[in-house]
């Protein structure tokens, strides 16, 4: 009845032009409706800012453990105000085609879109992996559209940065691995979380010709334009930071290694008075853990970790408020303000996953923390 109220208020509110009325505040982990009522459906996604309108493009889930793999696509909702989303469709189908490698059935993750200035082009990067093999294709997928909603394009996927050695290695360390060296790591076991014998100087050699794995991943814009592609490489055992092509559309050739061996997933970036952060979470699964914050003064390093960015109880920072990151998203018009965007996983009915949204705040340090808030609103921005 509430859903029903609630959008039967928003469709006449958008009619009369001011969805701004409906104003309410955040509330996380509860049930977010829609303007149609329903639940929103955009999980480990992101926002684009875009002509005074924010897009939300994430996962579309289905009810049940199977909604955990993509059946539908990537959706999209939009909104002028970031409580009131209207429900903007799939703005990227899976394929009915079984031949397709974003086929029904398929792992698509973590979509995210930015627009490029110079092409007039939408560009969403996903996380890739092909149906019926598990984790194991790693892979990037990239498509494009002329509007923002869609449809876009599918261009096809990789994995990133073949035959491209890091920036931040030493050269005496850029060279392929050996057959024997190749042949006594085929014998670890690599589960995509922390192992005691994770070869973490090796995989990237290994990964050299083929391009490097790239699971969890997210898109930054820095002020000057250019793009970067931050992804869970190596086994999920180091992130990488990889720019992209002045279209968006490819890397270009120079990436570093950041944190090797210490399992970072989640990886959103944002930069706050002239310094690069990253928040990120450790490798469990749909299980929540604690999140990670990372800093640097330049987007090439040296990036330096620094703890955890959730503040609270000890419960809330072993779990980051039972959610994992995202994105963290600018909010136009206001200073300092950014919104830590977290999903709170349901693998055993995808479809109810919640948003966990909370701002982010500034201690006397000028580092970033967030805190549990049961309601808030972008009035939090204004307080001294
Ligand atoms: C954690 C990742 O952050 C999610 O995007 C998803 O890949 C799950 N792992 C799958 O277990």
């Amino acid at each position: 009845m509430k859903h029903i109220l609630f959008s039967v208020l928003f469709a006449a509110s958008l009619a009369a032009g001011h969805a701004a009325e409906l104003l309410k505040p955040f509330v996380p982990g509860e049930i977010w409706p829609d303007n149609n009522g329903v639940h929103i459906n955009a999980h480990g996604g992101g926002i684009l800012f875009h002509e005074g309108t924010y897009y939300w493009f994430g996962q579309h889930m289905v009810a049940g453990g199977a909604g955990n793999v993509a059946h539908v696509g990537v959706s999209v909702y939009s909104s002028k105000d970031l409580y009131n989303w209207m429900d903007d469709g799939i703005a990227l189908p899976v394929s009915e085609d079984s031949q397709s490698e974003i086929t029904k059935g398929c792992i698509l993750e973590r979509p995210k879109v930015i627009y490029n200035k110079k092409t007039g082009k939408f560009v969403m990067w996903f996380h890739l992996e092909l149906k019926d093999q598990g984790y194991n294709a790693a892979r990037s997928g990239v498509a494009v559209a002329d509007k923002v909603t869609g449809p876009y394009q599918y261009l096809g996927s990789f994995r990133p940065n073949a035959g491209v050695w890091p920036a931040n290695v030493p050269d005496d360390r850029k060279k392929p691995l050996t057959e024997e060296e190749a042949a006594a790591i085929s014998k670890i076991h690599l589960p995509g979380g922390p192992v005691p014998d994770y070869p973490k100087e090796s995989l990237f050699r290994l990964h050299h010709e083929c391009g490097q794995m790239a699971r969890d991943m997210n898109l930054f814009v820095d002020d000057d334009g250019k793009a970067y592609h931050l992804y869970s490489s190596e086994h999920n055992g180091t992130l990488h930071i990889s720019q992209l092509t002045d279209d968006y559309l490819k890397p270009a050739g120079k990436y570093i290694r950041i944190f090797p061996g210490d399992f970072n997933e989640a990886p959103a970036m944002f930069k706050h008075q002239g310094k690069y952060y990253i928040i990120s979470s450790g490798c469990t699964g749909w299980s929540h853990n604690p999140a990670r914050l990372s800093m640097a003064d330049s987007i090439w390093g040296p990036w330096k970790s620094l703890g955890h960015p959730a503040v609270g109880t000890d419960e809330q920072k072993a779990t980051t408020f039972e959610s994992q990151s995202t994105f963290v998203l600018p909010v136009q018009g206001k200073k300092d303000a950014f919104i830590l965007m977290s999903d709170r996983w349901k693998p055993e009915n995808a479809i109810d996953g919640r948003y966990i949204w909370l701002p982010l705040q500034f201690n006397d340090d000028g580092l970033p923390f967030s805190e549990w808030k049961d309601k808030w609103d972008l009035g939090e921005f204004e307080k001294p």
